[in-house]
C-alpha cells in the first residue's frame, strides 16, 4: 500500500471523464487500496481516481462510524430525490468549504472490490459522498454547484472558518455559518 499525490485544482486531469473499468485486477485494486490509505492520510470521507491521476472508474468512500473503507468500481447514479443544502470540500481544494445542493437521497449501483454488482439506497453523508465522487469521475467539481461565490469560504486546519483577513469567525458572530440541528450536522463535515 502507498500514499499517492493528491492533484489539486486546476490540475487539468480533474476536469477529465474518467474511462469504464472493463476487469477488475490485482492492479485496479492495487490502486482502490492505496486511494483508501492516501484518502484516510488526508482525512477525507471520499476519494476518486483522477484525484490521483488515474483516469479509471473507482471511488473510494470512508463513513466514520464504518470499519472498512467502501470500493465501488463503475458508480453509477440511478435516481436522485429531493434538495438539501450542504457543507462540502474536496481534497483537492484544500482549505476552502461551501454550501452548495445536493439530494436527499440517492439509489446506485456499482461493483465492489470482489467485482459483486451491488445496488444501494443512500442517504445522508453516504449520499453527499457519492454524488461528490461519481461527479468527479465525470470531471465536475463540487464549486460547479456554486450557486453565489459567497456560498464558498476559507477554513483553517481544524474545519473552523475564516474571514476574509484569515481570522476566525466565532460561532457567536451574526456572519457565521447558519446553526445546524444535531441531526443534519454529520452530513456537512468534511466530503472530500
Ligand atoms: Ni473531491
Amino acid at each position: 500500500m502507498a500514499i499517492r499525490d493528491i492533484l489539486e485544482i486546476p490540475h487539468p486531469i480533474l476536469r477529465q471523464r474518467a474511462k469504464r473499468v472493463r476487469r477488475v485486477d490485482k492492479k485496479l485494486l492495487r490502486l482502490a487500496y492505496d486511494m483508501v490509505d492516501t484518502m484516510r492520510a488526508a482525512g477525507g470521507v471520499g476519494l476518486a481516481a483522477n484525484q490521483v491521476g488515474e483516469l479509471r472508474r473507482l471511488v473510494v468512500i470512508d463513513i466514520p462510524e464504518e470499519e472498512e473503507a467502501r470500493i465501488y468500481i463503475n458508480p453509477e447514479i440511478l435516481r436522485r430525490e429531493g434538495e438539501r443544502e450542504v457543507e462540502e470540500g474536496c481534497l483537492s481544494h484544500v482549505g476552502y468549504r461551501a454550501l452548495i445542493n445536493r439530494s436527499v437521497w440517492v439509489r446506485f449501483g456499482a461493483l465492489d472490490h470482489t467485482e459483486k454488482a451491488v445496488r444501494i439506497d443512500a442517504e445522508d453523508l453516504l449520499a453527499q459522498a457519492i454524488e461528490h465522487e461519481v461527479d468527479h469521475l465525470n470531471g465536475i467539481l463540487y464549486l460547479d454547484h456554486l450557486a453565489d461565490h459567497a456560498n464558498l469560504y476559507r477554513v483553517d486546519q481544524d474545519g473552523h472558518r475564516l474571514d476574509a483577513e484569515g481570522r476566525r469567525i466565532e460561532d457567536d458572530e451574526p456572519d457565521a455559518a447558519p446553526p445546524r440541528s444535531e441531526e443534519d450536522a454529520p452530513a456537512s463535515m468534511k466530503i472530500r
